[in-house]
């Protein structure tokens, strides 16, 4: 960084940014040989002071290998997240399919089935993906990423989880990966208020069995078998106190291999289920 941009950040922190934040703001924003703070960078630390999430004010954001365009459109993808695509690539990489079809439901960005599909490529291994939002706006996104990220073998569908897919894809889906909305709709109010800028659909799930947050991730559960090839895997992130009513559907609707891993911060957060081969 260079003297001038020293001064930028200098001028930000002053404003009330944190130093990490302006050092980012101005990295994306000063223009080379302006005095000063430029329109953009000052509009940029407007926007984050008022409390618009970084990823926004940026643009963009890392995931795994890819840049990522991010907006209000869509849920900005988490660190716990980049998790699930490690767990979804061993399924895959141990089922030893040459040329695996994923299911990415909920895509919103398309974190999560674009990762795969690239981390795969790298792998030399030759994955379709099916990405689902029923977000019109989340798809559009979506397909940004994968035209910026040139990944083709990808087709993307408006629609409520399984209800539009095309029925040819019955029982001959390799891997399942959702990261369904899954906070209940008490919690909303208790969360961090960035998280208003994030489109509530993304986020907020209706209770089910008594259980907050717990519909959509039931749905997928109740769904999916019937897409899975015999012995293809769901990956699904949840909530931390989801786990166990998770495992115990899973268990009630046939799936095996049923199993739980903690994030990073030693949260229950993500389960896998195979259906029976
Ligand atoms: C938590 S966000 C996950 C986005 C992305 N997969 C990620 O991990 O960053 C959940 C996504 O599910 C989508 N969604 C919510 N309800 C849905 C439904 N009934 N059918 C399909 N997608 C849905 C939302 O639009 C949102 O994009």
């Amino acid at each position: 960084m260079t003297d001038v941009n020293f001064e930028r950040v200098a001028e930000l922190v002053g404003l009330g940014l944190e130093r990490r934040e302006a050092r980012w703001l101005v990295e994306e924003f000063a223009v080379p040989g302006d005095a000063g703070l430029s329109v953009g960078l000052r509009r940029a630390a407007q926007r984050r002071l008022e409390g618009e999430p970084l990823q926004y004010v940026i643009g963009h954001w890392p995931f795994r290998s890819l840049d990522l365009d991010v907006d209000e459109r869509v849920l900005v993808p988490r660190p716990e997240t980049e998790e699930l695509v490690d767990v979804a690539l061993g399924e895959l990489l141990a089922s030893g399919s040459l040329s695996p079809l994923v299911l990415d439901l909920g895509c919103g960005s398309g974190a999560i089935g674009l990762a795969v599909l690239e981390e795969l490529r790298r792998r030399a291994v030759d994955a379709t993906l099916v990405a689902v939002d029923v977000s019109p706006d989340a798809l559009a996104v979506a397909r940004a990423n994968a035209r910026k990220h040139e990944l083709g073998a990808v087709s993307f569908v408006e629609s409520s989880w399984f209800d539009q897919l095309d029925p040819a894809m019955r029982g001959v889906v390799d891997l399942i990966v959702a990261n369904p909305p899954y906070v209940g709709q008490s919690e909303w109010a208790d969360l961090d208020p960035v998280l208003a800028y994030e489109p509530r659909g993304a986020l907020v799930s209706p209770d089910e069995d008594g259980v907050a947050g717990f519909s959509d991730l039931a749905r997928i559960v109740r769904g999916a078998n019937e897409w899975l090839r015999p012995g293809g895997s769901l990956v699904l992130e949840h909530g931390h106190a989801h786990r166990p009513a998770l495992v115990s559907l899973a268990s009630e609707r046939g799936y095996v291999d049923v199993r739980g891993f903690d994030d990073l911060g030693g949260h229950p957060r993500i389960l896998v289920a195979r259906r029976r081969a």
